[in-house]
């Protein structure tokens, strides 16, 4: 049959990288997962409590297609708890993942043709569902002066329709900060390009709490998931916040495309939302995890990384050691047994000469994984 032109998008590398790990622990090798963006840990013990109630109590039917409107207060709760923004929880979209949440903002926002600026290195998929969806992702090479985010001047008279941020950042770890962030809201305004602004990361800050675009502007899309501090990847729930005027046309969408995100995922995320003592308890391993790294990866041989301002990864420049990340992935992991991701996946024209490694996982598995790492490298360093 023959295939549209719009669904020949390149494969996500690192779920290739998860795929070549899996065959290698089914021949009995124990691999060191840092090639995933997940937590180790599963959903919080509250909401696996509240779903198995509901289990017992509901059909868990479809729900409306705007999420259940006790989901959508509470999320709306959040931005007071987190950044003092006063919400009105109309403006909550509960969606399946933020995955979810980039269809129907693209959708909404977008059509067919329409450049959309997004910053490299940055998440893969982002340029794939723009592709997927008719739409033209436009790479914004990001410099290590700006912590690998955009700036104003690098989408200065592009006529962008639309421009794509996320604070932290996959894979680099960084932030921007409210003049930053503010910096890019009014540029991509005067160039009449809409605001989108991934906050996923959001509760996983180690330096400075992240600022959320709502704390600048009304006039954006927010978009934010139970996957990463919620610890609810597989759950697929996520959530987008859009002005008032916009309720209505996404909910039109995803009415259509979704009908609503899985009701038994929007209950637990309810009660995941009330998790707070163990989320956190999550997040101080992130940051044992986070001081193993930094120590870890320049005493092994990784000497080009910049501390993460949030998210659970570090980027680490390469480019001394190869010019092929997909290759050197494939060294690691076949001879150090540990999975990390190509750079290629984040940014198609540098990432040949990047790396990223994720601390998502158990403190344990971050030591053994540098441990390996470290007798890899001085395995491979050549011999004077
Ligand atoms: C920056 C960023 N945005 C969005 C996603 C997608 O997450 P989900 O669909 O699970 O909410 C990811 C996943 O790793 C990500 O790193």
């Amino acid at each position: 049959m023959r295939n549209s032109s719009r669904s020949a998008v390149d494969p996500f590398i690192v779920m290739d990288v998860m795929e070549a790990a899996r065959k290698a622990e089914e021949a009995g090798r124990r691999i060191i997962h840092m090639e995933v963006g997940q937590p180790g840990t599963g959903a919080p013990k509250g909401a696996m409590e509240a779903l198995e109630k509901s289990l017992k109590a509901d059909a868990l039917g479809y729900t409306v297609s705007l999420g259940i409107p006790a989901l959508r207060r509470r999320i709306a709760q959040l931005y007071g708890d987190w950044y003092g923004v006063d919400l009105n929880p109309e403006r909550v979209v509960v969606t399946p993942g933020s995955s979810g949440g980039f269809l129907l903002a693209f959708t909404a926002l977008f059509d067919s043709g329409d450049r959309v600026g997004i910053g490299a290195p940055g998440y893969p998929s982002y340029r794939q569902i723009l592709r997927a969806l008719g739409l033209v992702p436009v790479d914004l090479p990001t410099a290590l002066e700006n912590r690998l985010q955009p700036v104003p001047a690098d989408f200065a008279g592009m006529d962008l329709a639309g421009l794509l941020v996320a604070s932290p950042a996959n894979p680099s770890g960084t932030m921007l900060d409210r003049a930053a962030m503010g910096a890019l809201i009014d540029a991509a305004q005067a160039q009449g390009a809409s605001f989108i602004s991934d906050e996923i990361y959001h509760g996983l800050e180690y330096e400075a709490k992240a600022v959320t675009a709502l704390e600048l502007t009304d006039e954006c899309y927010v978009i934010n998931s139970f996957s990463k501090y919620f610890s609810m990847t597989g759950w697929r729930v996520g959530w987008m916040v859009v002005p008032e005027d916009q309720v209505r046309v996404v909910e039109r969408i995803a009415q259509n495309m979704f009908i609503c995100a899985p009701h038994a995922s929007q209950v637990a995320a309810l009660a995941a939302l009330e998790c707070e003592p163990e989320l956190q308890a999550n997040l101080e391993v992130y940051k044992t995890n986070r001081k193993l790294m930094l120590e870890g990866l320049p005493k092994a041989g990784f000497t080009r990384i910049a501390p993460p301002d949030g998210a659970f990864y570090v980027y680490a420049d390469v480019s001394d050691l190869t010019d092929d990340s997909r290759d050197f992935a494939a060294e690691i992991l076949d001879k150090a047994g540990v999975a990390v991701t190509p750079g290629l996946d984040f940014d198609p024209v540098r990432g040949g000469g990047t790396l990223r490694f994720s601390y998502a996982r158990a403190t344990a598995d971050i030591e053994e994984g540098l441990a390996r790492l470290a007798q890899f490298m001085a395995a491979r360093a050549p011999a004077d």
